[in-house]
Formats: C-alpha cells, sequence, structure tokens
C-alpha cells in the first residue's frame, strides 16, 4: 500500500513528507493505523544526526497510538481494532530478561531494532524498491507502520489516542522511573530534577506512590507550576546550589529518592549528591551526550546511596503500559495538561521547532 511519512533524508535537514509503500505484515507482525504521535527529543536527536548509531533514509517516530488493521500470521495477542501503543522497548514474555522482575529490557528483537529492521532483518518500508528503515522499531512520523506484536500494548478502547500516545514514551518514562524502577514508598521525599515531560511525570508517580514531599527542580518558573499541577510540594529554580538547598530542606540528610530527568551529566551528579546518607536511590533517566561521563565521589556510595537508571522506567510496556493507561482513565493523572499542540504530519518539523523553544511539554500530530 502507499502511504504518507516523514523521512529523515539527511541529518541536519529537514524531515520530508511524501508517499512510500508499505508491505503486509508478515509473521508474528501487525498493521497499525495511526491515530497520534508525539514529537520528542530522540526524534529531534537522530535527525540532528549528532546520534552516532542513526541511519537514514529512516521514517522516525516512536509516540504512536493507533488501530490495528490487519495482523499477519501467528499473531494471537492483538486483533483487527484492537486500540494500540507502541513499544520502542518490547516485552517478548519468553526471553531471560522479560522472565525476570528485575529489568524491563526485552532481549528478543535489539539487535535487529537498533540497525533499523524489523526482527527478520528486512524493512518492510520502500520507496522505488529501494528499503527504508524502521526508526525505534516504531517509525510512527506516518499514516500506517508495520511493527512486530511484542511491540504493542494493547489498551482500552475508551482512551483517547491523542493522550494514550503520550505513554509511548516520555510519560511513562517518567511515571516508571517513580513507580518501577526506583519504587518510591509512602511518606518518603523525593526530589526531581527536570520538569519536561519525563520528570512531569514523575512527580506523578512520586505522587501515586503516596510520597510526602515532592520537590521539583527546574530553570522555567512556567514548568516548576506544571509540577505543581502533576503534585510537586515544592519547587526551585535549579543552579549550582541547588544540592545545598536540598540538603537544607531535609534537615541536612538528603532525599530519599531523587529522579534526574534532564539528560545533563552535571544535573545528574547533583541528584546523586541530593541523595540521602544511608539509603537515598538517584535514578538516571535523562539520555547524557555522547562520551560525557558521571563524576561520583565514591564516599557518597559508601555512605548508602545508591545510583539506578532507567530506561523506559522500568515500564514492561505490554503490562503494564495499559495499566498506567487505566490510572489515566481513573483520573490518576492528567494528561491532558502535557499536550501543548496539535500539529499534523506535514508540520513536524514544526513540532521540532517548537521542542527546541521549549514551547509547550509535547506537541502531537493528528492523522487525519
Ligand atoms: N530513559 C529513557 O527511556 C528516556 C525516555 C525518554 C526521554 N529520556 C530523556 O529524558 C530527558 C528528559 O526528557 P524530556 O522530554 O522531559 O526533556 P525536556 O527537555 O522537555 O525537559 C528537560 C528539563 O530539564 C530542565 N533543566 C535544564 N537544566 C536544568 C538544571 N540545571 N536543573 C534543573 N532542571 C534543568 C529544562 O528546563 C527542562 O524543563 C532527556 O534527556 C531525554 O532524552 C529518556
Ligand atoms: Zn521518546
Ligand atoms: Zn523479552
Amino acid at each position: 500500500m502507499r502511504m504518507r511519512a516523514a523521512v529523515l533524508e539527511e541529518f541536519g535537514q529537514p524531515l520530508v513528507v511524501q508517499e512510500i509503500d508499505l508491505e503486509e505484515p508478515k509473521q508474528g507482525e501487525v498493521l497499525v493505523r495511526l491515530v497520534a504521535c508525539g514529537v520528542c527529543h530522540t526524534d529531534m536527536y537522530t535527525a540532528s544526526g549528532v546520534d552516532p548509531s542513526g541511519y537514514a533514509p529512516t521514517v522516525l517516530g516512536h509516540e504512536g497510538a493507533g488501530v490495528v488493521e490487519a495482523v499477519g500470521e501467528g499473531v494471537d495477542s492483538l486483533r483487527v481494532g484492537d486500540h494500540v501503543v507502541t513499544l520502542f522497548s518490547p516485552q517478548c514474555r519468553e526471553c531471560e530478561h522479560c522472565l525476570s522482575p528485575k529489568t524491563n529490557i526485552c532481549l528478543a528483537i535489539r539487535d535487529q531494532q537498533g540497525r533499523g529492521y524489523l526482527p527478520d532483518g528486512t524493512t518492510r518500508m520502500t520507496r522505488n524498491g529501494e528499503p527504508i528503515r524502521h526508526f525505534m522499531g516504531t517509525s510512527t512520523f506516518a499514516e500506517y507502520t508495520v511493527m512486530p506484536q511484542i511491540a504493542l500494548a494493547k489498551v482500552s478502547p475508551e482512551a483517547p489516542l491523542d493522550r494514550a500516545c503520550l505513554f509511548a514514551c516520555g510519560l511513562s518514562t517518567g511515571l516508571g522511573a517513580a513507580m518501577y524502577t526506583a519504587k518510591v514508598q509512602a511518606g518518603s521525599t523525593c526530589v526531581v530534577f527536570g520538569a519536561g515531560m519525563v520528570g512531569l511525570g514523575a512527580v506523578a508517580g512520586c505522587r501515586l506512590q503516596g510520597a510526602e514531599r515532592i520537590v521539583c527542580v527546574d530553570l522555567s518558573q512556567e514548568r516548576l507550576e506544571m509540577a505543581r499541577h502533576q503534585g510537586a510540594t515544592d519547587v526551585m529554580l535549579g543552579g549550582a546550589d541547588t544540592v545545598d538547598a536540598i540538603l537544607e530542606m531535609t534537615g541536612g540528610f538528603g532525599a530519599d529518592y531523587t529522579i534526574e530527568a534532564t539528560g545533563l551529566v552535571s544535573v545528574m551528579r547533583q541528584a546523586v549528591e541530593s541523595a540521602r546518607m544511608g539509603w537515598g536511590l538517584a535514578t538516571m533517566c535523562g539520555v547524557a551526550g555522547k562520551g560525557e561521563t558521571l563524576d561520583v565521589v565514591p564516599r557518597l556510595l559508601i555512605t548508602g546511596r545508591r545510583v539506578a537508571g532507567s530506561s523506559f522506567g522500568g515500564v514492561k510496556g505490554r503490562d503494564q503500559v495499559p495499566e498506567l493507561v487505566q490510572r489515566y482513565l481513573d483520573g490518576d493523572i492528567d494528561v491532558d495538561a502535557f499536550l501543548s499542540h496539535r500539529i499534523t504530519l506535514d508540520e513536524v518539523n514544526r513540532g521540532f521547532e517548537l521542542m527546541e523553544a521549549q514551547d509547550g511539554i509535547r506537541s502531537v500530530i493528528g492523522f487525519g
């Protein structure tokens, strides 16, 4: 079939919206008609060419939600008409990692996905016969996508898909960092660094876990207001003296949990140094630049602080994204507040501009 898609032709250049060909789903694969897709930093990062593992041509996009249009042979977990959220972090439910409660990092299709191919090592997208690679296994800046069933979470049909798509990346990452990676305990004190999509999700996650005190740190007063709306009890402008300020707020000890959501190694360091002596857990969500390292004074670790990293918030996608979406439907999470701009597929490059200008939290592409 023919479909419209935003193709990354050349790094550092705007995406080019055009018609390309999409093949039918093969064994274990599903054809999804996209209804909505958020624009995330990782898309822009790859488009810029800074990511050394990037490739072109490819169709970017990974915060997708849509409806199942067709299923390939052997697909037993989804049917035509199901509402789905795309998962760049799949869950096969069979590999050693999926069988362990300790991680959400599925091993099933990592290598092929990383190189831009579906699990069988080929692409379903072509243009004049030339293969176009799949990005993050999702390629959701397009009217349709073909994905393996293990990378699709079936969500309640009651959830509007322009909200549900935010659970495909940033929102679940933040919520999950607090709920599944840090496993924040009720009554605790938490500090969240960054109030973008991930940080705001983390604030909401700390609240859902019953944290007593949630401090959010950001450079934007406007975003700090949004953090209050999501449940932050205290907000503070970030800077060189942030650690001292947090130690002061916590009787000199530091916070039970700190969560970093900025991507800056200097802030990651603050997150470690603001964690409580004895048991403070610092969880890193941000993706740092290539070659950057996190400086930690070992004494901080000997005296009981721990450092964790969180990919997709530790969320096991097929099991837990539907649960998180249900919590939204139950009224526990205000997702509307994150949907800042609605754009069309043709305006995808404007989505990048808005993100660069920090205008709003998320731009969401709606497909006709
Ligand atoms: N681990 C994962 O699976 C995963 C998934 C999605 C995104 N991410 C990463 O998470 C990070 C955050 O993503 P986002 O979409 O929320 O980004 P964002 O750019 O919208 O938010 C980052 C926030 O950090 C704030 N900030 C900058 N400097 C600061 C400082 N010194 N102190 C406190 N706050 C400061 C900014 O004002 C901004 O509000 C990025 O690095 C992104 O790549 C990771
Ligand atoms: Zn993302
Ligand atoms: Zn697996």
